[in-house]
């Protein structure tokens, strides 16, 4: 039986990730573009204003756009300038993460703040993705609650450099996700729960979140208690089409390893933690290659220290987000927004494409 206290404790021996190098993976200069140089009013969001074309040069250029000093102060603006880059939003759709609207169109960054998050491509695990995301910097405290963004293609070229790489490269993974029942916990609290299936399926009934399941390229089966056990076979990598070359496209963050510092779940052994990833043959990864799963994106990682209306957008091929824990003092707020970019069915690596 878990006590209140075991349930905020994360289990010994936990692989925490370092983030960054500690110095420049890139120049600034190449990703950043200053708002102040602008209007920053209704005239900047023409397709064709020179804030517009500069932003979209940059994010084809290098595929992260940072744009700061913007003046902006809420929301729905931010949201109006991420849009001059980021076309065609998805709307939530089944089989994603629990993620709930803080505004219209604008979704919550949808994990505990206190968790760190492992470096991650969004929607990496159903075999419909996303092409970009965006992030709005909403309520920020300087120089603390950074995001992490690194660069994907310094990662793909350093890990195929390795055995583990090769390996990866090779037996390909299986994402296991175990779905709670919403039912089972009316009256209980949520330990052990990441996302319950009706959320992530946006339904009630079972036959039609199953259905919902199959559609993401999911094979499913029920287990005890109505647990909704999803398995999704893919490339550890996936081919981007604007570079004719394949990237990674995986990580830690879809293994048991995503909780180690997640309230109600991070006291748990990894066998009853919602998710799981092992190699395309079901074989586990070890230790090792865990570790070297996470130094190989924090080699090549990079820090966005937030400022109120900055606007992140974030190529979700050429570069993997996350952030470490965050905790807040009792007068402090940090609060972004997501905007998740167009979707697209992931095919996996191609071959000769390396
Ligand atoms: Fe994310």
């Amino acid at each position: 039986m878990s006590t209140a206290a075991d349930i905020l404790k994360p289990l010994p021996g936990v692989i925490e990730p370092r983030w960054w190098p500690g110095e420049e993976v890139l120049p600034p200069t190449s990703y950043t573009i200053d708002g102040s140089g602008y209007a920053m009013k209704e005239s900047d969001l023409a397709e064709d204003s020179a804030l517009s074309r500069r932003m979209n040069q940059v994010f084809d250029d290098v595929g992260l756009v940072w744009l700061r000093n913007t003046g902006l102060t809420d929301l729905q603006s931010m949201r109006r300038f991420a849009k001059l880059v980021v076309e065609n939003e998805m709307r939530y759709e089944g089989g994603a993460n629990p993620r709930d609207d803080l505004e219209p169109n604008v979704y919550e960054v949808g994990a505990p703040l206190t968790a760190w998050l492992h470096y991650h491509h969004e929607m990496a695990y159903v075999s419909h993705s996303t092409r970009m995301l965006a992030f709005l910097g909403n309520k920020a405290i300087a120089g603390k609650g950074a995001t992490y963004v690194s660069d994907n293609l310094q990662v793909t070229d350093a890990i195929l450099a390795t055995e583990f790489g090769q390996k990866l490269k090779e037996l390909g993974l299986c994402y296991h996700r175990n779905l709670t029942d919403r039912e089972q916990f009316r009256d209980r609290d949520p330990i052990g729960v990441y996302n319950h299936w009706q959320k992530s399926m946006l339904t009630d009934d079972p036959d039609e979140a199953m259905e919902t399941a199959r559609s993401r390229g999911l094979d499913v089966e029920w287990g005890a208690n109505r647990l909704l056990k999803t398995r999704y076979y893919i490339s550890a990598f996936e081919y981007f089409p604007q570079l004719d070359r394949n990237v990674l496209y995986s990580s830690v963050a879809d293994d048991g390893m995503w909780f180690d510092t997640w309230p109600n779940v991070m006291h748990l052994p990894f066998s009853e933690r919602p998710l799981a990833l092992t190699f395309g043959d079901g074989t586990a990864m070890t230790r090792a290659e865990k570790q070297q799963f996470v130094d190989v994106y924090d080699r090549f990682g990079l820090p966005v220290d937030w400022a109120d209306g900055d606007v992140l957008i974030v190529c979700n091929y050429r570069f993997a987000h996350g952030r470490p824990g965050i905790h807040l003092e009792d007068h402090e707020e940090r609060e972004l927004g997501v905007l998740i970019g167009e979707a697209y069915e992931r095919i996996g690596d191609v071959d000769g494409k390396w």
